[in-house]
């Protein structure tokens, strides 16, 4: 079968890694989190006490990461890992999202990871979510999705997520965490988070996980058929 791309981007927080990673479990394609090689780069940053005005300390700090992900059986997922140590919890830490819209505006902090993304994407038959993949990293993307959600619908559903893993945290920290987030993603220079002309709108607000996942896996079904009656997919 025809193998597609699928980008998802959108706001932070209105669900896109748990709907790409069922997605991407229905179709048998691997899931990419850009996210967590932000984050990764983020808790590098921060470790190695990195100023975000030092052009060459930047430079030096991004030869010196690599940011890699090992499929985890019994978490049933891919977890990522930076040097080699598993960050998968570290980097869901609040301070990393605290941080992690600043050091991602850095030009060349992109410029490195956009080009790790496109690597990864070059077989195709991948879901990869974050806030510029329909617009930078996969301009070409056979599907891409482009997703909101209120704000506090947002910020409900992360605070019950950190929740889950006995992170106890302020409903209003979180929504102010996502609204300034969501303000520096999408004013930045490099790779701001857009709206591709010809992504799909899908607002979650009032959706179930299930919901977003099965209307995801039909377009995709649909455009993976299209691809095969044109010939054009490889
Ligand atoms: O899970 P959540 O929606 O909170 O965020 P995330 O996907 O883990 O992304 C964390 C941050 O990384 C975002 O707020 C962006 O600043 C940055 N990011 C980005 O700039 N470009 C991407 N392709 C993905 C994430």
């Amino acid at each position: 079968m025809n193998k597609i791309v699928i980008a998802i981007d959108g706001y932070s927080a209105c669900g896109k890694s748990t709907t790409a990673k069922e997605v991407a479990k229905a179709l048998g394609y691997t899931y990419i989190d850009s996210g967590a090689m932000y984050r990764a780069v983020t808790l590098y940053f921060h470790e190695n006490h990195i100023s975000l005005t030092n052009d060459k300390e930047i430079a030096k700090a991004i030869e010196n990461i690599e940011v890699t992900f090992r499929y985890d059986e019994e978490a049933g997922k891919n977890l990522a890992y930076l040097n080699g140590l598993n960050v998968e919890n570290e980097i869901r830490e609040m301070y990393v999202s605290e941080n992690v819209s600043q050091v991602s505006r850095i030009k060349a902090v992109r410029e490195a990871l956009v080009l790790q993304q496109q690597k990864l994407g070059k077989k195709k038959g991948v879901v990869m979510d974050g806030r510029d993949i329909g617009t930078v990293v996969f301009p070409n993307a056979e599907l891409k999705i482009f997703m909101l959600a209120d704000l506090y619908v947002r910020a409900t559903r992360r605070q019950n997520e950190l929740l889950g893993k006995d992170q106890m945290v302020d409903l209003e920290q979180v929504k102010k965490n996502l609204a300034t987030r969501d303000s520096i993603d999408t004013t930045r220079e490099v790779g701001p988070l857009k709206q591709a002309d010809d992504a799909v709108v899908l607002d979650t607000t009032f959706m179930t996980l299930e919901e977003q996942v099965d209307e995801v896996v039909n377009l995709a079904l649909s455009k993976i058929v299209k691809e095969k009656e044109t010939g054009m997919g490889s």
